[in-house]
């Protein structure tokens, strides 16, 4: 049993899921006093994705850099920082394959910094947000769990993998209190329209082209955020110390399925004809290095957590099409 945890620094919370994350936890978790908001503001932050935080309470925005331990170390003790929840990062694959960089700096550089104020801040504990693609890639019938070594391929998944080697050698070295998880492709309200699954909406609902990479048939499991964030706070309530826990949404399809899925729902919501969605498909040149599938055996948090995703594709696809077509500024691409 640990003391509960009630005051949270949350890293990267103007994001697509630190955000989902906060609304989660104001909304759904009672022991959740406090909740500090530490971003950067880059060109991945949105602050309308927590309009509905603004006026409680319990939530703080900070705007400030992770690797600036003075700050986060100030944050800490004037809040009586229980835990850190580490979101921020750079996350999208293709910007790393242009630039890396900045995912050193930011995904690696930054995990450091907090974890040498949590060296010297050795109460506060630290839950590391990292992703399945670590893992690196799979054939078709294997899973990945928390027992999977890391082979990383891109240079996204190389820095989220060095900063997974990080938390773990800081627990094991100096004792820190940590926990992982490691989540599969997210999709929902807020994302920004660089992530595939807002493309393809944005696509439909201008009319413009729906790219799908090489000839579609990578396989990704795509879960809907609320149920990542639900799994994240039952691992802050209830995950041992040093733990990793990998989160699936147990809903694995084929990029062109998916897209064929998302053509459908938005066909069915905006009452109009598939067929004249499906014609915008347009298969351009693959992504260099590109993974051929991820999945991810999720027992472990299943079983220990009683955790489970709630949304089926079906339903989560239809939730976050409505919810752009109720926004469809978020949707405006160049
Ligand atoms: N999106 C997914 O499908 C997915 C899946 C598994 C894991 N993850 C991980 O979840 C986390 C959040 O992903 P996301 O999709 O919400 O990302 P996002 O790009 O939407 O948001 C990242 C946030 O981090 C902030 N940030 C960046 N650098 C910062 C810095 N130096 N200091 C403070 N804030 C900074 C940005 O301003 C932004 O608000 C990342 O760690 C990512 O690796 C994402």
């Amino acid at each position: 049993m640990h003391r509960p945890r009630k005051h949270f620094l949350v890293t990267g919370g103007a994001g697509f899921i630190g955000s989902a994350f906060i609304r989660y936890g104001l909304k759904h978790n009672p022991q959740c006093e406090k909740i500090v908001n530490l971003d950067l503001l880059t060109y991945a932050a949105d602050l309308r994705n927590l309009a509905s935080a603004e006026t409680d309470p319990r939530y703080f925005f900070v705007q400030g850099d992770i690797r600036d331990e003075a700050l986060v170390e100030k944050l800490c003790v004037k809040h009586e920082i229980n835990a850190i929840v580490h979101f921020a990062a750079e996350s999208h694959v293709d910007r790393s394959i242009l630039g890396p960089r900045a995912f050193f700096e930011t995904n690696v550089g930054g995990t450091l910094s907090l974890l040498e104020v949590v060296r010297r801040q050795r109460h506060v504990h630290f839950h590391h947000i990292s992703t399945d693609e670590v893992y690196g890639t799979l054939t078709r019938e294997s899973t990945f769990s928390e027992n999977s070594p890391h082979r990383p391929n891109s240079p996204y998944s190389a820095s989220k993998a060095a900063s997974d080697h990080f938390v773990r050698a800081y627990a094991h070295t100096y004792g820190l209190s940590t926990t992982i998880s490691h989540c599969t492709n997210n999709y929902g309200p807020c994302q920004n329209v660089e992530k595939f699954i807002p493309r393809m909406i944005a696509g439909c609902l201008h009319r413009k082209s729906l790219p799908i990479y090489g000839e579609g048939i990578n396989v990704r499991d795509w879960i809907f955020v609320d149920d990542h964030s639900e799994a994240v706070w039952l691992i802050l309530e209830k995950g041992e110390k040093g733990n990793v826990y990998d989160i699936g949404g147990e809903c694995e399809r084929r990029n062109i399925d998916l897209v064929h899925s998302i053509i459908h729902e938005f066909a069915s919501l905006k009452e109009e004809n598939p067929k004249d969605f499906i014609s915008l498909i347009t298969f351009i040149d693959d992504r260099p290095g590109h993974d051929f599938r991820y999945a991810i055996d999720c027992g472990k948090i299943k079983q220990e957590l009683s955790w489970r995703p709630l949304h089926d594709l079906s339903s989560g696809i239809r939730k976050t099409i409505a919810w752009y077509l109720e926004n469809p500024d978020r949707l405006e691409i160049s």
